[in-house]
């Protein structure tokens, strides 16, 4: 063993647990360090209790934390932190170029500017900010600042949920950072930390785009779309009830234009035609905030319009047979699924690995939070697969 190793096992802290509290699924991810070296020893899911989260709070703890509970018991062993995260339209993220400043004077410039960015009374909400990037030699000189705001609702059910589970709540981070962690800085595909990109969080009630450019994020805002939304209209068109239209939409492709609609191979049609408006607004969306991250000039040396380089797509949704292919058609960037499993530098047991390996998609956010101390503290000989 070396002796990095041998340092790293000694310096060794304790594992902390990422749970995903999602509204239709709650997703744990733990990773380890063994002597030096990062494995996922466990990930698991289990239904959410209905209503039990919804609209990005956590309504009812005990339920949740029921779920939790159990899947703890499966873990196999007993990890005593856990990190958690939040996201969706009351959670506000912005990146705010700003004159060079002192660290004190940052502080009091984010709290004003945290006063206009929110409809809400500050007293009410947990304020942070990370400087992202210091450019004393730009034209003009400058930096980057990355704003948080979130809701002290949107905490509180959550810390509740993880302590009545008896795990002491270690942080709770925001999804975007999360993704970042598990799609970005741990994945083997290198190249990614040097475009653009943007990662399209797709789930049951909320979505999510952050667009990441060399690594550093650029923007990151709430998309109205859903998985559950769809079901809805293809129970809705189809008549069926809404355990059926879920398999309806699982397994019919989006057919991407009216001719697709009428061709043989479009199994259902109803429900293609039923959620075309709403694929359609997201695709709206997606190219507004693309436009808007393109029309962005932080630095006047870049003129250009900033180019995207593709779409990574996360969240149970983004496995909509036809989806990425769509988006990269009427978006004009390519897209695909991110599959975890496969693409991050962790080591995945064999176990672990094939049984998941369709629905790595899922776990962008537990797996980004399990990571969170193990890249913040650096202790770690990143695994890349052969
Ligand atoms: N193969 C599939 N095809 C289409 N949709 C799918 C598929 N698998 C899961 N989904 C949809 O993904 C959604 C669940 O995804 P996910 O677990 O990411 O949501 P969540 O994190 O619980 O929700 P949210 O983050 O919005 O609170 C559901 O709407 C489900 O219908
Ligand atoms: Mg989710």
């Amino acid at each position: 063993m070396s002796v990095r190793a041998l340092v790293a096992r000694w310096l060794r802290f304790e594992e902390a647990v990422g749970i995903d509290l999602g509204s239709r699924a709650i997703k744990v991810a733990l990773v380890e360090n063994v002597a030096g070296l990062l494995r996922l020893s466990h990930v698991a899911s289990a239904p959410t209790p209905p209503g039990s989260i919804e609209g990005g709070l956590v309504k009812q703890p005990a339920e949740v934390a029921g779920v939790i509970r159990t899947l703890m018991a499966s873990l196999g062993k007993a990890p005593t932190q856990a990190i958690t995260a939040v996201s969706g339209h009351n959670l506000v993220v912005r990146v705010l170029r700003m004159p060079l400043m002192r660290d004190h004077q940052l502080e009091q410039a984010v709290q004003m500017q945290a006063e206009e960015l929110v409809p809400f009374p500050l007293v009410d909400a947990i304020i942070e900010h990370t400087v992202l990037r210091r450019e004393p030699n730009g034209d003009p000189p400058g930096m980057d600042v990355a704003v948080v705001v979130v809701p002290h609702s949107m905490t509180e059910g959550r810390v509740a949920a993880l302590e009545l589970a008896g795990l002491e709540p270690l942080a709770v981070d925001i999804e975007p950072f999360a993704r970042m962690c598990s799609l970005l800085e741990v994945s083997t595909q290198t190249q990614l930390r040097e475009e653009a990109v943007a990662l399209i969080e797709l789930g049951a009630q909320s979505s999510e785009l952050t667009i990441v450019e060399h690594g550093r994020l650029a923007l990151t805002r709430a998309l109205t779309f859903g998985g559950d939304s769809l079901t809805k209209v293809v129970a809705a068109a189809t008549k069926l009830n809404e355990v059926e239209a879920e398999l309806v939409k699982q397994r019919d492709a989006i057919a991407i234009g009216l001719d697709q609609i009428e061709a043989p191979e479009c199994a259902s049609p109803a429900a293609s035609l039923a959620m075309a408006p709403l694929v359609d607004s997201l695709v709206r969306q997606i190219s507004h905030t693309v436009n808007s991250f393109r029309s962005q000039t932080p630095n006047a040396a870049r003129s250009e319009a900033a180019p995207l380089d593709r779409m990574l797509l996360s969240g149970g949704t983004a496995l909509l047979p036809g989806l990425a292919a769509l988006l990269e058609e009427r978006i004009g960037v390519p897209a695909e699924i991110a599959n975890l499993f496969r693409d991050t530098a962790v080591d995945c047991p064999s176990q672990v690995g094939p049984a998941l390996a369709a629905s790595g998609a899922l776990y962008s956010v537990a797996l980004g939070l399990t990571l969170r101390e193990h890249v913040r503290h650096g202790r770690h000989e990143w695994l890349v697969a052969a």
